[in-house]
């Protein structure tokens, strides 16, 4: 009889593609309490999730602006790995590599678009990224940058989706927590698709790159970002530095 392993040994890289799937959660009590600080100049990687990103109007100018800034690490997901082969050993290290870690995309059917989803899959692994000895991404600082065709007032308890964007976006928040990240408010642009007719799109790519050169300057309030549901253009936590 084939030898069982017990499932939280068991990672999605080391299973049959295309099956993905990973143990129980176990946070093999690495959650990080506390505030994120940074010393001087943080570490900061966008990773960029779009796949219509030729026909984008507002994350295509994010992105191109977040892959201009100095000092920042920036990896187009759909770009580098069009068939969905991510490759785990890179992906960790560059995790090790940065403090902030920020997914900027569209959202799409009330999540990520789905390559986020594979990356998650495949790159948290049991062992790096939780469990008794999974404990390489506490302390670090998860970030999202989302843009949502619904406007703000639809996004509540009484309007048409429902529940607020932060509800939709539990599963990556608490993904974070369960690997010993913080999660801080999500940069939000609502009603996505009425932007360039608003004249929107140049204030949100603007005030996403200030946002993104804070973080990497140290001088982003992650005390003052915890304390709002999401962030917008007009009310970046932005402060002098440390
Ligand atoms: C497949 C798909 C699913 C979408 N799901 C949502 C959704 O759940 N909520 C929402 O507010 N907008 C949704 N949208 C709208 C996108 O979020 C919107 O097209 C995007 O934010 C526009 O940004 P872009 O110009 O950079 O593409 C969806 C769009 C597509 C194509």
């Amino acid at each position: 009889m084939a030898e069982r392993r017990p499932l939280a040994t068991i990672s999605a890289r080391s299973m049959p593609r295309p099956k993905h799937g990973i143990g129980p959660a176990d946070s093999g009590g690495n959650e990080f309490r506390g505030s994120f600080r940074l010393r001087g100049m943080a570490s900061l990687i966008v990773y960029y999730a779009h796949p219509g990103h030729k026909f984008s109007h507002v994350n295509q100018h994010m992105a191109r602006a977040a892959g201009a800034i100095d000092g920042i690490t920036f990896v187009d997901l759909y770009r580098d790995y069009p068939r969905f082969d991510i490759d785990v050993n890179v992906e960790q290290k560059r995790l090790l590599e940065h403090d902030v870690v920020l997914f900027q995309f569209p959202l799409f059917w009330y999540s990520t678009p789905s390559i986020i989803k594979e990356w998650e899959d495949l790159v948290l692994e049991h062992g790096f990224a939780y469990g008794s000895s999974g404990d390489k991404l506490a302390g670090k600082q998860m970030m999202l940058a989302v843009t949502g065709a619904g406007p703000a007032e639809a996004y509540t308890h009484d309007g048409f989706q429902q529940y607020p964007l932060r509800t939709f976006l539990t599963p990556l928040e608490q993904t974070a927590r369960l690997c010993g990240m913080h999660f801080s408010a999500p940069y939000v642009l609502y009603e996505s698709l009425r932007a360039p007719a608003a004249g929107l799109v140049e204030p949100h790519v603007g005030g996403y790159r200030q946002l993104l050169e804070a973080i990497r300057d140290d001088r982003y309030d992650f005390d003052a970002a915890n304390r709002m549901d999401v962030v917008h253009f007009d009310g970046l936590p932005i402060g002098t530095g440390s």
